[in-house]
């Protein structure tokens, strides 16, 4: 039997009215959850991305601060942006997007960014919280492909997955988040230095390819009926292409995401989320 395709929009539209609804209580109590949109350069990617973040915050009810810089900015113009941020109160979530044109220092930049702001969940404090399971902000992508997985009714308790790649982004927090004892999955991760990883994609009940490199995971490294989370996204000849060689792979699994369409709009229905929280925490400080 061909793979269920996971229908990541339409699981990002229920995430997204659900932030919405949040959205309209706080804006009921005088709060508009705002996210201040810091983009460096003109990469058309990250313009594209940028631009569908602002998009869905305003269809939720939300506000965005678009802060577009010139790819030549200076990192203590950048940082002193990152400042004001923090200190304004009208401004509850901050994304820094990534990656940052060369010389910026992206730890450095990330790094200033308040905790209390920090809705991409990429400060060391935020990965930390995660790692030891404690409270705090999850980043977008990973948190998104957990809310599929349920969504699916796909099992995660005993299961083995396996992600292939590392990045701070995705791969790390997703480890984490696998591990979680709420979650309870068995993690192995595949990186660039990984002997034979296609012994160890074959063994995984949830594949989570998140490489960066296309058609990378090919139909005989898929187990029978895995569930395949496909997070590439590349531009091949103008097309977008994940990780995964879909068609082949889609014969073989049991689910599968698509790219576009898949975990894409999760990314960004968690975003929305994050925002909302920021602002919650930020409304319950201010009452004592
Ligand atoms: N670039 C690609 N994905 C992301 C993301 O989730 N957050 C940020 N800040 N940059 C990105």
């Amino acid at each position: 039997m061909p793979a269920v395709i996971i229908d990541g929009k339409a699981a990002a539209a229920k995430v997204r009215a659900e932030a919405a609804q949040k959205a309209a209580q706080l804006k009921a109590k005088g709060v508009i959850p705002c996210l201040a949109v810091v983009l460096v350069g003109d990469d058309p990617a990250s313009v594209s991305y940028v631009t569908a973040k602002e998009k869905a915050l305003e269809e939720a009810g939300m506000r965005s601060r678009d802060i577009r810089l010139s790819g030549d900015t200076g990192e203590s113009a950048l940082l002193d942006i990152i400042a004001a941020l923090n200190a304004d109160r009208a401004v509850h979530g901050i994304l820094v997007q990534l990656p940052l044109p060369s010389p910026l220092d992206e730890d450095r930049v990330i790094g200033a960014v308040s905790a209390a702001k920090d809705v991409d969940g990429l400060l060391p404090l935020s990965a930390g919280n995660l790692a030891l399971d404690l409270p705090g902000f999850i980043p977008c992508t990973p948190h998104g492909i957990l809310v599929l997985l349920r969504e699916m009714n796909i099992p995660t308790n005993g299961a083995h997955a396996v992600i292939v790649g590392r990045s701070k982004l995705v791969g790390r927090p997703l480890a984490n988040l696998l591990t979680r004892r709420a979650v309870n999955a068995t993690v192995t991760v595949c990186h660039t230095g990984t002997r034979d990883m296609a012994f160890h994609t074959r063994q995984a009940d949830i594949l989570i390819a998140a490489a960066g490199s296309p058609h990378l995971i090919t139909a005989d490294m898929v187990k029978e009926g895995a569930a395949v989370i496909d997070v590439g996204v590349n531009r091949v000849e103008k097309r977008l292409r994940g990780d995964v060689d879909f068609d082949a792979v889609a014969a073989k699994a049991s689910y599968i995401t698509p790219v576009p369409g898949g975990v894409g709009p999760m990314t960004i229905a968690m975003l929305l989320c994050n925002v909302v929280q920021a602002a919650e925490h930020a409304k319950a400080k201010s009452h004592g």
